[in-house]
């Protein structure tokens, strides 16, 4: 038989949704993750990266739509200790030391690794002995990454593991990171960060208004939304026509207005302006991360109301 089983085949989510009242923060997802890749859940604010991986972590049920996590529930892999979470908020449990609420996280897993250890590997061991209360926003981070790691997981997720660090602890993270990635877990981590994501992800899944807008390899999703975008008045030209200028990766119209996301700004102006001469009311800009992502999801919002 070569059917892979179940258990091996790492993330799956299937058409995952949920609202919050009239909020649709996750809006039918489908995502597998394969064990041993590291992804990286981009996107802007009120994205869904947080609602999705609540939803991952069994902290919250989705309203339709299944998530799979090595062949079983969320709330089983989770009671393995197959999974280890690093949330965006919530509080440390107080009256304990760093060291001590490690080794209380580690006594709850059958496979936990030596606390010691992990302390050293997250960098928590130069602040081990204080109280969880009188820790920086930088050591709290850290704390919870060992809280994450201890149990062993085969999965890591974590929502906006670096929020809180300057560079420099951005720097020590992401290399224990790096480490533990090295092992062969699995990893998911959200950010807002193009680079951090490209740095430390083999594949970016990039989320816009509760959906996957795009779905690949670092390079690609940083051409598709690390380029420029060429604006233009240009009347009664087909979309494909232009999306197949050079260095034009998209286009879509509004009215008379067409908006191009360029790999190549330069080659795709000089290939607009030579085949349409009548293109009028240029503008170029830089496409930030928010305007690509803006982009892509009225990219998405088109496709939909189309026939
Ligand atoms: N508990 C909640 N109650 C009501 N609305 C919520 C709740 N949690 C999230 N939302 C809404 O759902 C949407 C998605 O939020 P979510 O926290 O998943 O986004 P995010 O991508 O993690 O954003 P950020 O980058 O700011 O962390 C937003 O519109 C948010 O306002
Ligand atoms: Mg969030």
């Amino acid at each position: 038989m070569s059917i892979p089983a179940l258990a091996d085949s790492g993330l799956v989510l299937r058409d995952l949704a949920k609202s919050y009242g009239p909020v649709a923060a996750v809006r039918g997802i489908d995502l597998t993750i394969a064990p041993g890749e590291t992804v990286a859940l981009l996107g802007p604010n009120g994205a869904g990266k947080s609602t999705t991986i609540d939803m991952i972590l069994g902290l919250a049920p989705p309203d339709a739509g299944s998530v799979t996590l090595f062949g079983s529930t969320p709330a089983r892999a989770v009671a393995d200790g197959r999974v280890g979470g690093m949330l965006q908020t919530g509080q440390l449990i107080s009256e304990l030391s760093v060291r001590e609420l490690v080794a209380m996280v580690a006594a709850l897993y059958p496979r936990a690794l030596p606390v010691d250890e992990v302390l050293a590997v997250t960098g928590a061991e130069r602040f081990a002995a204080q109280r969880t209360t009188k820790l920086s926003g930088g050591q709290s981070q850290r704390t919870r990454f060992a809280m994450a790691l201890v149990a062993n997981p085969d999965l890591l997720v974590l929502d906006e593991p670096t929020a809180a660090l300057d560079v420099e602890g951005r720097h020590d993270f992401w290399a224990s990171m790096s480490e533990v990635a090295r092992q062969g877990k699995t990893i998911l981590f959200a950010t807002h960060y193009l680079e951090e994501a490209d740095s430390y992800a083999d594949r970016i899944v990039l989320m816009a208004r509760g959906r996957v807008v795009a779905d690949g390899a670092a390079t690609d999703i940083k051409s598709r939304v690390g380029g420029k975008t060429i604006r233009a008045t240009l009347p009664g030209v087909d979309l494909d026509a232009l999306r197949s200028l050079a260095g034009v990766t998209g286009a879509l119209r509004r009215g008379e207005a067409v908006t191009l996301a360029c790999s190549d700004g330069d080659a795709a102006l000089r290939s607009l302006l030579g085949t349409y001469p009548a293109a009028r009311d240029l503008e170029v800009r830089g496409a930030g991360l928010e305007e690509a992502f803006l982009e892509l999801v009225t990219e998405d919002e088109d496709e939909e109301t189309a026939p």
